[in-house]
């Protein structure tokens, strides 16, 4: 288990002058290659390793069908005004055809794992002759992973997995010490703008995380404006993370004077300082209202709309 950097002990100044000394000595005179979701995290070590390595970091945005609205021009826009440019890889088509028919949370994680590992970074890292994948791994992710709670997306070694013999490279992970304020507070340091460094997490997943059962791009669909509809109205809450769920269920609803056996979609918003564990926000039941309003109207299909009222533990933050 690495060894924690809590908020208080950061130094971030020393911290990111380390960390650019270790990219730079791990890499030697190779190139590195590194993924960017747009979260905190990638965002962050996209610019540490930048500041590493400068042109000799390729980043990619994999578009894998399952973001949400708008975020690869967003997330490309972002970083072309820092002065790094982001290639996206249109691998939709992969994720959806690994995801087909799988129904189980841990087995959804794992063809996502693997199709975004092995299949689609794999051979963008053979092509590239990159030996080295850089990587924004935090501690929580592998808290969560050792105990067994949630396979993370991006958790190996500590599984006993050897990147090198699976993948064929390397993977460096300059942010294992630290936890999400401590990413944050880099991120800021590093030159980040703000609107990325306060960005509520995003899970490795993404919006497969948020829908249990079958995961298609209709389905995918219905969470994705969902979730802006969340977002939109909950941005100012100041709250850890705010999300929605497309559940499997169906329930009678009606629409129009006529019965619709329609979709349910359950709004989590969350209280958190590092999400280990985490309280539901206490929102206005106005604002509840408006979510429910705003969600049946803009996303077909739906007739009822849930607030998750439980602490994490005993649930999770995500619901996959
Ligand atoms: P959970 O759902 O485990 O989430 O309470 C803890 C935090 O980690 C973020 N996150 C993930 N969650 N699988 C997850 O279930 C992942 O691969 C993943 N990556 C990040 C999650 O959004 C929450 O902030």
């Amino acid at each position: 288990m690495p060894k924690e950097i809590t908020l208080q002990e950061l130094d971030t100044g020393r911290f990111i002058e380390e960390k650019v000394r270790d990219i730079r000595e791990a890499v030697g005179d190779g190139i590195a290659i590194n993924a960017l979701s747009g979260g905190v995290d990638s965002s962050t070590v996209t610019l540490l390793g930048h500041r590493a390595l400068g042109s000799r970091l390729r980043t990619v945005f994999i578009e894998n069908g399952l973001m949400r609205e708008g975020e690869a021009r967003q997330v490309t826009g972002w970083f072309r005004e820092l002065g790094v440019a982001v290639e996206v890889v249109d691998a939709r088509n992969e994720f959806f055809a690994a995801l087909a028919g799988v129904v189980d949370p841990e087995e959804k994680r794992e063809a996502v794992t693997q199709t975004f590992y092995r299949d689609v970074f794999g051979r963008i890292v053979k092509e590239s002759g990159a030996r080295h994948l850089l990587q924004g791994t935090i501690l929580t992710d592998i808290d969560e992973t050792v105990a067994g709670i949630k396979r993370q997306h991006n958790v190996f070694e500590q599984l006993g997995i050897d990147p090198q013999e699976a993948f064929g490279y390397r993977i460096l992970e300059p942010l294992i010490e630290l936890r999400k304020d401590g990413v944050r507070a880099v991120g800021k340091a590093l030159g980040l703008p703000s609107e990325v460094f306060t960005r509520i997490p995003f899970p490795g997943p993404a919006l497969a995380a948020r829908v249990i059962g079958a995961v298609t791009p209709e389905r995918i669909e219905t969470v994705r404006k969902a979730t802006a509809v969340v977002e939109g109205l909950l941005g100012d809450t100041g709250a850890f993370q705010y999300l929605a769920i497309l559940h499997e269920d169906r329930v009678t609803g009606m629409r129009n004077g006529k019965r619709d056996f329609g979709l349910q979609i359950e709004v989590r918003c969350w209280d958190s300082v590092d999400a280990r564990v985490a309280q539901p926000t206490e929102i206005s039941f106005d604002v509840l209202k408006r979510l429910a309003r705003e969600i049946t109207r803009e996303v077909p299909g739906v007739v009822s709309v849930t607030y998750n009222i439980t602490s994490k533990p005993p649930s999770t933050i995500e619901a996959v």
